[in-house]
């Protein structure tokens, strides 16, 4: 049943992909899924491998039920190869190729580029485990535990979407790029993952929470983009992904407003007005607000970088060939070809930022780090609306895109939150007040302290208002010893 909805779910590996009358691909996924699971065991949540957990499986792709819920041993999860069901005469959406049937095979001439995309998706699944796997240690409460291990699990699956792909399309090339999948760890001197953002480190639950807002949104871009492929099977292997990403921001974006929530209470209890009062509100052992404001400032600009250059002949290439859209390409009313169109693009000319035209085909990257600012802010105003009811003047905002970029015209510039350029001694003299320093993650470090009753949770995050799957928030969702 390899275009329905229907999914084999009993053997070793469940799928939508008619696995079992696809012999060579079958054999080549079960001779990889053995250092799957060593990498996994190795590199994915460290101390909780034996633990129940009550977690969602994708079980099928239909909208209306796609997963069930059930207590499993991480190792012991079904991780799956589905596909959103095939779209009946569907053609290629943008590009040179505009208007002819979808491929439902590589074109020759573009394969390199496909694979280079596939691997650069692939690599961010697992690194996020990898970045991830101290967190467990230290969680807050079983339900953010429990949501942790669930956005795990679930990167463990886009490598597995990523990973068949790879094996189905790109023989003998595509089993190396998914064993090299395996090899590659997130901050390694040697083998480090491919792209900046994914070497970080994630210290602490504020630092998850960013990364899950931020980050993991930048996946959803990608996917979005990837969702609009001319090459049909990735684009319904990206849309089912998007399904379960939703998920992943839910998690960041809730749990920052969560720990927002906790610390205005907490402020008002103590008649502190000034929520800069950083001292007096950390005697408290709640998140001050400046420093939840220096978070966003590192994740916002360190994700921003995953976008790459602003001007990118491989992004008008891949466009142009009908591999990657833009993000919503099919509700974009214009050709979609995007010949002799233009795109206004922030630059560095003569020691200045300025915004110039240039080729909207050049600007690609440009253009998907725009919707992925504006769909940033969506969740910013849903917390200052948080700030702005507990009665406080202080609110958050997303720093100007030429501050602490490594990567693009703005890489090394010394710019402000408002994107103005200092001199090197006015940045030092700043750069604290800009960027969590030392201090900032002694003192996140000392509220990590593992809550693990059921209903608890740490004194600087408040209770969720809903649990998961309908269940109350004292419920057990992980049983640690198993
Ligand atoms: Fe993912
Ligand atoms: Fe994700």
């Amino acid at each position: 049943m390899p275009d329905g909805i229907n999914v084999d779910y009993d053997g070793l590996i469940p799928n939508n992909v008619g696995l079992n009358e696809d012999q060579r691909v079958r054999r080549a996924l079960e001779t990889w899924h053995p250092g799957y699971i060593d990498w996994w065991k190795d590199m994915g949540p460290d101390g909780f491998q034996e633990a129940l957990v009550y977690l969602r499986t994708a079980i099928s792709v239909d909208p209306e039920g796609w997963a069930k819920f059930g207590y499993v041993k991480m190792p012991e999860y079904k991780w799956g190869i589905l596909l959103a069901p095939a779209v009946e005469g569907r053609t290629i959406p943008f590009g040179a190729h505009k208007g002819e049937p979808a491929w439902q095979e590589v074109p020759g001439e573009c394969r390199a580029m496909l694979r280079r995309l596939l691997v650069i998706q692939g690599d961010t699944e697992p690194a996020s485990v990898e970045q991830q796997r101290h967190l467990g240690r230290t969680a807050p409460s079983l339900y953010d535990m429990r949501n942790l291990f669930q956005v795990n699990v679930e990167e463990g699956r886009h490598l597995w979407a990523m990973v068949y792909l790879l094996q189905k399309y790109f023989g003998r090339d595509g089993r190396e790029e998914a064993a090299a999948l395996l090899q590659r760890r997130s901050g390694d001197r040697d083998t480090p993952r491919m792209l900046g953002a994914f070497n970080e480190t994630t210290p602490d639950w504020l630092s998850f929470f960013m990364f899950t807002t931020f980050t993991d949104r930048d996946g959803k871009m990608q996917l979005g983009a990837l969702a609009q492929s001319g090459f049909d099977p990735l684009s319904r292997t990206c849309r089912f992904m998007l399904t379960e990403e939703a998920h992943h921001m839910f998690v960041g974006e809730s749990g920052v407003s969560r720990i927002i929530e906790r610390t205005c209470q907490a402020m008002r209890q103590a008649g502190i007005t000034d929520p800069t009062d950083v001292e007096r509100v950390r005697a408290l052992g709640v998140i001050d607000l400046p420093l939840m404001q220096k978070k966003i400032n590192l994740h916002f600009s360190l994700t921003l970088d995953l976008f790459g250059n602003e001007m990118s002949t491989n992004a008008a290439n891949a466009f142009s060939s009908g591999l990657k859209g833009r993000y919503h390409e099919d509700q974009i009313d214009d050709d979609h070809v995007l010949l002799g169109a233009t795109y206004p693009v922030l630059r560095l000319i003569d020691g200045e930022i300025r915004e110039e035209q240039v080729p909207a085909l050049s600007g690609l990257n440009m253009r998907l780090r725009d919707d992925f600012v504006a769909d940033a802010s969506v969740g910013l105003r849903r917390w200052n609306r948080l700030i702005e009811a507990a009665g406080f003047e202080y609110r958050l905002q997303l720093p100007h895109v030429a501050f602490n970029r490594r990567i693009g015209e703005f890489a090394g510039l010394k710019a402000d939150l408002g994107g103005r350029i200092l001199s090197a001694s006015a940045w030092s003299a700043a750069k604290a007040s800009f960027l969590p320093d030392a201090a900032d993650g002694d003192y996140l470090a000392s509220l990590m302290v593992p809550v693990r009753e059921p209903g608890q949770y740490a004194g600087w995050i408040a209770p969720p208002k809903w649990g998961v799957d309908g269940k109350p928030g004292e419920f057990e969702y992980v049983r640690i010893e198993g």
